[in-house]
């Protein structure tokens, strides 16, 4: 409907109607109604509200969501919105982002939010709580899962990819709404310890953190949620600096900020606020526009108007935010905008979205050690030992509306690419180990049951592994961590390989088999201790629905990898929060004149990650030659055109991702060792050469100075290129 027509539909509702439509509830609200004994009394606030609410939190799928929808408009007359993590797919469920930032291949990204976007609406779902754009540098937080990396340039490129991808031909009958999330900072919580706190200077903040959520902006998201965390003492819910000053002043956000679950109440627990009625007063006044799940905007936000404490014409505004946004989705002309059994048996997990699936798998898949020994042929005889071995949990924690039941596990994809009688299996050992505190992973006894083995079956097991090894011509072993230890929550102080794993895999060395380990995983794990046990490794991460088909594809080599690393792997927790864009500091390694000791490292672990940002290994073999600069000066007004010579030394087409890092060697706020700044990803045929361009501009050189503001400052400044953030070419030029 027109505005004119939306302004008169919200001049007639009650104050309580438009309070409700800046309330979101799950859905066990919507299914029981019990206000004696239902979720309402639990949460604090009256049966009434359920009728008011806005939005509707992870009710999914087209027959449910429009019974509730049918439910709900007996009493309201405006539609609820219903909102869900969809985070990396929804029915076909694709990599974990961590390794789509691997594919650094946005385009393809895009296409798969597009798809996601489609199977979502199909049931019923209008708002994505994604893409999570954290930039993250400490692999023990969970949610790094959930986050494409640790660089700011990525991470901003992928979210603008997938917010287009969700609101593709946005309109009344296209694409669902994105909501970037978590606003701001979340990925630096101190330690990697899930909910902790976050502290750093504004230009940090600005220079690293912010442009991922900023790209999500511009590139229009219709929301955004805020974090748990607090930022410099203020919690982000309430963090009107961020929410009002930066978000909605400086960078123009109109649309809809959304509190991250119960947030708004856990003001309180922060120490921010004495009672939920203050901290309904400050997260309003620093505009969250809807409370997930707590009872604050229900009980209070009346009484704070009675009080003075908030305006009512801000009421009007953040119920119209909602509005504009239910009317920008055609909900007052089709509350179910589309969803329908039928469409869902149009749009759910087609092959061709499962096609879509594997090539993204294919791709996020990383290479990070092969002595040789891949691709292997069908004729070899092949054990696959390990737990993840015939296991269908391929698609991660957050893969809420997706099901193991879809996927392809490793055993089913090895099958198709072995000759008969060249594959046989088994767990060799269990996934976690006996002493795991599976309750705090919120793991039942049964579920917790289900990934250890008793000492007769581990018995059974060292059995087997030995007939098996001893049988193979190669051992391929799918290791690594459950599903429970990552994403959210799911923070960890130790991330090795579990030692029951670690010495399966010793073990099976002994036999002197060539192993590939296969490492399924929502982080980089430290898998310096099992290294040198394998001829390959494949960073696989939790890979989807077509996880086992893409591992296939690569061990056999109907796939040539591409993937390169969005996120380093540090060679031990220890040296975590770990990113190659570092200071140099004054006693570096590289560059100290100091004796062996007095220099910045560690000197139990050797410096440096044990797999760099940006590393990958491909099947071909690529040289990189004549790195050279169209002038060696550059001012501000000009470009700077940087070439390098790529050649294809073997008989294997393959891709290339050709990366341009920038140093500002001196500057009045010092600058990292290395910043990515552009990359290439470049197909090669066999023996093909090709000249690489890339332009420098001035903007590429700017950086926040001591006053946060972005500057740029004349002097030298190195370029670096090369196929991963460690072994690159080498030049310089000046900006004056
Ligand atoms: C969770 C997460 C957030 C998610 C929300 C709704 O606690 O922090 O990412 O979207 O609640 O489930």
């Amino acid at each position: 409907m027109e505005d004119k027509k939306l302004h008169a539909v919200l001049d007639h509702l009650t104050l309580q109607e438009k309070i409700g439509q800046l309330i979101q509830l799950p859905g066990n609200f919507f299914d029981v109604h019990t206000a004696t004994t239902g979720p309402e009394k639990k949460l604090g606030i009256d049966a009434a509200v359920v009728d008011m609410c806005g939005s509707v939190l992870n009710v999914a799928g087209a027959e449910k969501t429009r019974r509730v929808q049918d439910q709900h408009l007996k009493k309201n007359k405006i539609p609820l919105l219903f909102m869900s993590d969809i985070v990396y797919g929804f029915k076909t469920i694709y990599p974990i982002p961590l390794g789509l930032g691997a594919t650094w291949d946005p385009e393809l990204i895009e296409k798969d939010y597009q798809n996601t976007a489609d199977e979502a609406k199909a049931s019923g779902n209008q708002v994505a709580f994604a893409p999570m754009v954290d930039l993250v540098r400490d692999a023990r937080w969970g949610r790094v899962l959930e986050s494409t990396g640790e660089d700011p340039l990525l991470n901003s490129q992928y979210a603008s990819a997938m917010v287009r991808g969700f609101q593709h031909n946005f309109d009344a009958k296209h694409g669902i709404a994105a909501c970037v999330k978590h606003f701001a900072a979340y990925g630096a919580v101190e330690s990697g310890k899930e909910y902790n706190s976050v502290d750093m200077s504004e230009r940090e903040l600005r220079q690293n953190y912010l442009p991922s959520y900023k790209a999500a902006v511009d590139a229009g998201t219709k929301l955004v949620m805020t974090a748990f965390n607090t930022m410099n003492g203020v919690p982000i819910t309430g963090n009107k600096w961020l929410l009002k000053d930066i978000l909605r002043d400086e960078w123009g956000f109109d649309g809809i900020i959304i509190s991250d679950y119960a947030a708004v109440a856990e003001l309180v627990n922060h120490g921010f606020v004495p009672t939920n009625h203050e901290a309904t007063e400050q997260a309003f006044n620093a505009t969250v526009d809807i409370d997930m799940k707590s009872p604050c905007y229900a009980n209070e936000l009346q009484p704070l108007l009675k009080e003075g404490r908030i305006d009512v014409q801000k009421i009007d505004e953040a119920c119209w935010r909602v509005l504009k946004l239910k009317n920008e989705m055609g909900l007052f002309e089709d509350p179910y905008r589309g969803a329908s059994v039928e469409a869902e048996k149009e749009q759910l997990i087609t092959p061709k979205k499962r096609a879509l699936a594997r090539k993204t798998a294919n791709e996020a898949s990383v290479l990070l050690k092969n002595d040789g020994i891949l691709p292997l042929s069908s004729d070899q005889k092949v054990a696959l030992i390990g737990p993840y071995s015939n296991s269908q949990e391929l698609i991660g924690l957050w893969a809420v509306h997706g099901d193991t039941k879809d996927v392809i596990s490793i055993e089913t994809a090895f099958n198709e690419k072995v000759d008969a009688g060249h594959l046989r299996s088994t767990l060799g050992t269990s996934l976690m180990a006996a002493d795991d505190n599976y309750q705090g992973m919120g793991m039942s006894e049964s579920q917790f049951k289900q990934a250890i083995l008793s000492s007769d079956e581990q018995k059974k097991e060292d059995q087997k592994v030995a007939e098996l090894s001893a049988w193979a011509d190669v051992v391929v072993m799918p290791v690594g961590e459950h599903t429970v230890q990552s994403g959210e929550a799911g923070s960890r102080a130790n991330i090795n390989l579990p030692a029951q794993q670690v010495a399966l895999i010793h073990r099976v060395a002994k036999s002197g088999k060539p192993i590939v380990l296969v490492t399924i995983s929502g982080r980089p794990l430290v898998l310096s201790d099992v290294e040198t046990d394998a001829s390959a490794i494949l960073q696989a991460w939790f890979p989807g629905t077509e996880g086992g088909h893409a591992i296939a594809d690569i061990i056999f080599g109907k796939t040539n990898p591409s993937g390169r690393l969005s996120m380093g792997f540090p060679r031990s927790v220890g040296q975590l929060p770990q990113y190659y864009s570092h200071l140099s500091t004054g006693r570096s390694p590289l560059t100290s004149g100091h004796s062996s000791r007095y220099m910045s490292k560690y000197t139990d672990v050797k410096d440096g990650p044990l797999y760099p940002f940006g590393f990958g290994l491909s099947y071909h073999q690529a040289e990189y030659r004549n790195l050279t600069l169209s002038q060696d000066k550059m001012m501000a007004d000009q470009t700077l055109q940087v070439s390098v010579e790529l050649e294809n030394s073997s008989a294997i087409a393959g891709t290339e991702t050709v990366q341009l890092y920038l140093q500002d060697v001196f500057a009045s706020v010092v600058q990292p060792v290395k910043v990515l700044k552009d990359y290439q990803r470049v197909t090669l045929k066999a023996y093909e050469t090709k000249t690489i361009v890339f332009t420098i501009t001035a903007e590429m050189l700017q950086f926040y100075g001591q006053q946060n503001q972005l500057t740029i400052e004349p002097g030298q400044f190195n370029v670096f290129v090369g196929n991963n953030s460690r072994d690159c070419m080498k030049t310089s030029f000046e900006f004056i």
